[in-house]
């Protein structure tokens, strides 16, 4: 099993890279399922799709998207929703067919029988072909926090601190950062068909550094990618300045950019 990492010089590269293989996947089939993330890593990669689309029209009618989470209780309207996240970044400069993009929904009135729909709305496409994910600085992928099993589904998970205290600086206090959310689970994301994980600068370079050394464990949920069979890590040079390269597990295979 190999886990490719490709080290970058910078955020752009990261962005350009991640959008090429996102754009190249949409052109060489004619249906595509993505499993889409919010957080500020995605938005370079996002804005590169957007301005492809307006200078070559690139047609997104055959793709499905699931987005990897949601809060509870904030509906699509508010601000730090992760649907208005999208709209905002990526939806409204692009063709989707609105009933072909989803995002778990936080007002729900049955959480568990969203996550249930949810899940079954994925396996009905036939899963994800490709997953993007970031890293949060404890390893969490999605709102997977470190400890959550990786045979976990779609399921609604309470906020650790930690995440509530790093969101929150997209609200006003960190009293308004809700406390829970819905999130697709490990399981789910490792059986996307290729995932690609972008981490850039510094303050991941803690995370990045023991995500490449240890063996995979629930303790860092990102760690999952390498047991997967096709998954790819982007990362600038700031994310993996504590990486002492030399010492790597030959499973990982480095390419630069
Ligand atoms: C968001 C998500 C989170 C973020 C992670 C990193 O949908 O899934 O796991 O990817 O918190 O966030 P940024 O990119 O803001 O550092």
């Amino acid at each position: 099993m190999h886990l490719k990492l490709i080290h970058t010089n910078d955020y752009e590269t990261i962005s350009q890279l991640t959008g090429e293989i996102i754009l190249s996947l949409i052109r060489s089939k004619e249906k595509v399922t993505l499993g889409l993330a919010t957080g500020s890593t995605p938005i370079g990669t996002y804005q590169y799709l957007v301005e492809d689309r307006k200078k070559n029209g690139t047609s997104y009618q055959n793709v499905t998207t699931f987005n990897l989470d949601e809060y509870v209780g904030l509906d699509g309207n508010h601000p730090q929703s992760y649907r208005y996240f999208m709209d905002h970044h990526l939806f409204h400069h692009l063709d989707i067919p609105t009933e072909k993009i989803f995002i778990p929904n936080g007002m729900a009135d049955d959480l568990e029988e969203e996550c249930k729909s949810y899940e079954k709305a994925i396996r009905e496409q036939g899963g994800i072909d490709l997953q993007l994910l970031g890293i949060g600085h404890n390893g969490h992928i999605g709102f997977n926090e470190p400890g959550t099993p990786f045979s976990s589904r779609t399921h609604v998970v309470k906020l650790t601190e930690n995440t509530r205290q790093a969101n929150s600086r997209f609200f006003s206090s960190i009293d308004e950062v809700p406390s829970y959310a819905i999130t697709v689970g490990v399981q789910t994301i490792f059986e996307s068909k290729q995932i690609v994980l972008i981490a850039s600068g510094e303050s991941k370079a803690p995370i990045m550094e023991k995500l490449l050394t240890a063996k995979p464990t629930e303790e860092l949920p990102a760690s999952i990618l390498k047991n997967h069979p096709n998954a790819i890590i982007i990362a600038d040079k700031e994310a993996l300045k504590n990486v002492n390269f030399k010492q790597l597990d030959e499973s990982i295979v480095v390419e630069y950019k």
